[in-house]
């Protein structure tokens, strides 16, 4: 476990007692959720979502997204998932700065093995970064649920998995739509609810950030690119002046606006899939490339918010 003690940015004093009472709260709820990096991580939060005056040039939130690692995997499409996530976190930690958080946006592991999830647990610990968070893919969660998913990263989290933070005036929610293959793509009632009072008391200038595995938006629902309800999630949603969703499961880079809500799909760091609708492919199978072309379809993500931006400024880097 890589126990960053350092600052996150040597520019940035940390201040714990600015937190307020309701950030307090949600440090509180959080705490322990960040993979085994629970005392670093709740004073990290504390200092992010507290009022320490901006500092010029520096944005006030930099995180990266990686995702798709299916630890576990074999097979011609990527004979080394391993070595590929290794790559991809030494990647992240090569970005000339610390990443306020990593997320991982799900299908950490291919068949949900202790092995597997203990595995990857340990892979991210090299990641240099005071928080890491996840969300749930279907292969995290083949025959229990989810279960043994939350053994290892549903600490603090509510429900089966789901839950929200403030980071650096921006509020962030992570969701869970892979429960089990019969609810694919699906939020259900509970955490529709958990959402809409979680959104209820928020100013409508504050930056909403959405994290899920499958996407929130029909890429492409006969393939199971979808979330049948996630409608009335958006529907809570579409107040707020500036809303980003980023997403996993699907591969590949995606990007799609409707409204205040931009949605972006990101890439894997183990194999590529074909573009949705591909004819005669009834279910998207892990593709093989020619050889010494997988790098260029893996990858991972910087995301950046700057204070007044509309949008969050996001950059797609593939695989070195
Ligand atoms: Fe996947
Ligand atoms: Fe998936």
């Amino acid at each position: 476990m890589n126990a960053n003690l350092d600052p996150v940015d040597d520019l940035d004093p940390r201040d714990p007692r600015t937190m307020s009472r309701r950030q307090l709260l949600r440090h509180t709820a959080w705490f322990g959720a960040a993979v085994g990096l629970t005392v670093v991580g709740g004073e990290v939060i504390s200092h992010v979502a507290g009022s320490a005056p901006a500092v010029a040039g520096r944005p006030a939130l930099r995180f990266a997204q990686v995702s798709d690692s299916h630890i576990g995997f074999h097979g011609p499409a990527n004979l080394d998932v391993g070595a590929t996530f290794s790559e991809a976190i030494h990647q992240v930690n090569s970005l000339g700065y610390t990443p306020d958080f990593v997320i991982h946006t799900g299908d950490l592991t291919h068949l949900a093995t202790p092995e597997q999830f203990d595995r990857v647990k340990q892979m991210m610990s090299g990641l240099s970064t005071p928080h890491i968070f996840t969300v749930p893919g279907e292969h995290d969660s083949t025959d229990d649920a989810g279960q043994r998913y939350r053994s290892v990263f549903g600490n603090g989290t509510h429900g089966d998995g789901w839950y929200s933070f403030d980071i650096a005036g921006v509020h962030v929610i992570g969701l869970v739509n892979t429960l089990n293959l019969k609810l694919l793509g699906h939020l259900g009632t509970d955490q529709i609810d958990f959402v809409r009072k979680d959104v209820a008391g928020l100013s409508s200038d504050t930056p909403i950030i959405v994290f899920s595995h499958i996407p929130l938006f029909a890429m492409y629902p006969s393939w199971g690119w979808g979330t049948d309800d996630a409608a009335q999630v958006l529907s809570f949603l579409r107040r707020f002046s500036s809303v980003t969703c980023l997403n996993g499961h699907v591969h590949q880079l995606f990007s799609k606006t409707d409204g205040n809500i931009t949605f972006y799909s990101g890439t894997t760091t183990a194999y590529p899939l074909p573009a949705p609708g591909t004819s005669g492919i009834a279910v998207p199978k892990p593709l093989t490339l020619p050889a010494g072309k997988l790098h260029s379809a893996l990858g991972i993500r910087e995301v950046t918010y700057k204070r007044g931006d509309q949008r969050l400024a996001v950059k797609d880097e593939a695989l070195l």
